[in-house]
């Protein structure tokens, strides 16, 4: 297993316990030769290529990293511009290396190991021998996971400047493959998630977002499938780009048959001046194959995910529950308000409370004081650290949120520093929600906000921080780079802001990060490797939560998925529903409220005690376990999922009923991921019933599920495997 090596024919095999990726050497040309499920070993696989660049040309060749300019007419992986206008370049292979473990790449976030056994790292070195340009190839193959890692690194080894025009992470060549399905995420503000898929033929199907991050709209995700592929069965490829910002991916079936899938940052708007002896480093494509349907592609992604992407002593630790105040007040609060509601929370079970937007600089609406991150003595008197106090004094934590990448043209900041704000001189600058962005290019606007940060954090005992960011990026621009590196704007911002990410939570360990974009505008790895948690969505009506944390846990764990019990009627949609059904979707994720506590009736509160201690008590399987998706809401009136421990001794099951079925035919869940051999005990969450039954026959012949008269219906299930 890990990289095996044939150098008398060029043959590189990456091996992990369930999957083979080959590239051989032909003619000097990096060519793919297979993606899929483990193969021995053998010394060649060049004839199942066919053609070869001699006979054929390259345009029939499946390509590792390809080039545009010499006869292949798809998509290229990168292009560079010479000094003199040429744009045509041919890497040629030069050599490898291997490395235990794995690298970290330079400025960006990444996927790791904690230990060098537990991956290979395969790099490949081309060169285009005319420009001096190098490009390395870099894959990690893990030895227990079905996952390569990809990205490449382009450095300027020529004695002229290079101008990098396009710079993907990783591009794969299906051979003969034209009969596949694209999967992908798309959405919008408060509809996060839909699940797309459909077949593809000859011609394009391409994502992307231009904004400057990674955006509500598409996800940085694609994967490509058979007809066949369900939840269990059949072949699965996922692409996931560990990236923040402006990104494409896509796939194009070309004319003879075969379909390329392309991924990295956008090349849109993109240019990056490459002097002699400097580099570039694309972010990090994440490959996953499955042979075992989409939901096995799930869990290799959330097992990655969750331990070998998220960092920081939150990553494994059981996340708490919290009350946040932003439903509950919006801007209109004082002191006592929030501690009521603390006070309130404390007696229900909540372990840290959050204080919303509206803390600080004169901030009544959204159109004001962003940048200003100083407390707002009008509704806070004594003080930041006084209300922190008395939230403490009740028992809760303290969490606070910050929009730290954003300057209101109405603000103290904005008035000592017109020019911060990313913008083109002469233009308009577009605002929205009343506000412009921060131009994280500078050293100096990173700097202020660390220090406005760390003030705070130094002088507040802050232990949770939701970070924000509530608009897309326009006038891309920066006055602080030159003419030729204005399109290198976008990208810089997200380096400028992983640079202070890394840098705060580092510097502050023990705070416990979410991060958040009007609900999941940002849910990306990117963000996910700074901050384990992410706001899932604005939109937190039960029965819209469904579809949007169903189409989430495609690629991300439920350990990221942050979820809030919120008022009726809903905020977003006006729909009513019940507090267990809302109380059931939210346990299903990263657990909270989002409501005036204080507002509810005793029944409710018993409801609210009730699914408090039960979350303390099934939580550490929630975050930790592995997912299996049972019921598709976006198939129908059912939902259901369930979470399993890696041990198979213990699992909760949950069931969602939208609308009420009239004369409905008797119903039962048939569950997966138990153990066939073991017998469990279920536990129903809201009676407390319990009955035993076979792994096998939970698995085959399902749960049995009574039906209750009513919309919105739901109930929860635990088991726990009976030892005798
Ligand atoms: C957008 C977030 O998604 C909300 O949860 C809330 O924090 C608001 N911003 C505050 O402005």
């Amino acid at each position: 297993m890990g990289v095996i090596v044939q150098e008398h024919t060029g043959l590189f095999h990456l091996q992990s316990s369930g999957m083979s990726y080959m590239i051989q050497i032909v003619d000097g040309y990096p060519l793919h030769v297979y993606w899929g499920g483990r193969l021995k070993h053998r010394e060649s696989l060049a004839d199942l290529l066919i053609h070869t660049p001699a006979n054929a040309g390259l345009d029939r060749l499946p390509q590792e990293y390809p080039q545009y300019g010499s006869g292949d007419f798809r998509n290229p992986a990168y292009q560079s511009e010479l000094e003199d206008g040429t744009r045509v370049t041919e890497l040629k292979y030069e050599g490898y290396r291997i490395i235990k473990g794995k690298p970290a790449l330079s400025g960006l976030p990444s996927v790791y190991t904690e230990d060098d056994a537990e991956a290979e790292t395969l790099e490949l070195e081309l060169k285009d021998a005319y420009s001096g340009l190098q490009v390395v190839l870099s894959y990690t193959i893990y030895a227990d996971r079905n996952v390569i890692a990809r990205s490449a690194r382009l450095n300027n080894a020529g004695e002229h400047n290079l101008r990098l025009r396009r710079a993907l992470s990783a591009s794969v060549d299906f051979l003969g493959k034209d009969d596949l399905e694209i999967m992908y995420l798309s959405g919008a503000w408060a509809r996060e998630a839909n699940i797309i898929r459909k077949p593809i033929h000859q011609g394009e199907t391409r994502i992307d977002s231009k904004r400057g991050m990674s955006s509500h709209q598409f996800n940085p995700f694609t994967a490509l499938v058979t007809p066949e592929t369900t939840e269990d069965h059949g072949d699965a490829y996922g692409f996931s780009l560990v990236y923040s910002g402006s990104f494409e991916a896509g796939a194009e079936v070309d004319s003879f048959g075969s379909t390329r899938v392309s991924i990295g940052l956008n090349s849109f708007d993109f240019a990056w001046q490459l002097s002699p002896g400097e580099s570039f480093q694309t972010p990090e494509a994440v490959m996953v194959y499955s042979g075992q349907g989409l939901g096995d592609m799930s869990r290799t992604y959330h097992r990655l995910y969750r331990t070998r992407l998220c960092r920081g002593k939150y990553r494994d630790e059981e996340r708490p529950i919290l009350v946040n105040n932003w439903e509950a007040t919006y801007f209109d609060f004082n002191a006592d308000k929030l501690v009521s509601i603390a006070e309130e929370g404390v007696k229900l079970g909540i372990e840290l409370f959050v204080l919303d937007d509206g803390w600080f600089g004169k901030r009544d609406s959204d159109n004001s004081s962003l940048g200003d991150w100083y407390e707002d003595r009008r509704k806070l008197p004594d003080g930041l650290a006084d209300v922190a106090r008395r939230v403490n004094e009740q028992g809760l934590k303290f969490g606070l949120w910050f929009e730290p990448e954003m300057i209101s043209p109405d603000s103290e900041l904005y008035r000592r520093h017109p020019d911060w704000c990313l913008h083109v001189p002469g233009r308009r600058r577009s605002e929205a929600r009343w506000q412009l962005v921060l131009d994280y290019t500078r050293q100096e606007v990173r700097d202020y906000i660390y220090d406005s940060l760390s003030a705070i954090f130094t002088s507040v005992p802050v232990a949770y921080v939701k970070w924000d960011m509530n608009r897309a990026l326009t006038e891309i621009g920066s006055v602080a780079l030159p003419p030729e590196r204005q399109a290198e704007t976008a990208h810089r911002y997200v380096l400028g802001l992983y640079e202070l990410l890394d840098r705060i939570t580092t510097a502050f360990p023990d705070i416990l990060f979410e991060s958040c974009s009007s609900g999941g505008g940002r849910f990306d790895p990117g963000m996910l490797h700074y901050m384990p948690q992410t706001w899932t969505s604005d939109n937190t009506d039960a029965v819209e939560r469904l579809k949007i944390q169903y189409g989430t846990s495609l690629v991300y764990p439920v350990s990221a998925i942050g979820a809030h019990v919120s008022a009726v009627p809903n905020h977003q949609v006006g729909r009513i529903t019940p507090l267990e059904f809302r109380g059931d979707v939210a346990m299903s994720g990263n657990f909270g409220y989002e409501l005036d506590l204080t507002k509810f009736t005793e029944e409710e509160k018993e409801t609210v005690k009730r699914q408090v201690s039960a979350y303390k008590e099934i939580r550490g399987l929630v975050q930790k376990g592995d997912l299996y998706r049972l019921k598709s809401p976006f198939e129908g009136n059912e939902s259901a999922w369930m979470i399993v421990s890696e041990n198979q001794e213990e699992a909760i099951a949950y069931y969602f009923q939208v609308m009420a079925v009239p004369n409905a035919p008797k119903r039962s869940l048939r569950l997966a991921g138990l153990n066939p051999e073991l017998e469990y005990e279920v536990q129903s969450g809201h009676s407390g019933e319990t009955s035993i039954h076979g792994g096998d026959r939970l698995m085959q012949l399902g749960l049995p599920l009574a039906y209750e008269q009513k919309d919105y219906e739901s109930g929860w299930f635990r088991l726990r495997a009976v030892t005798h």
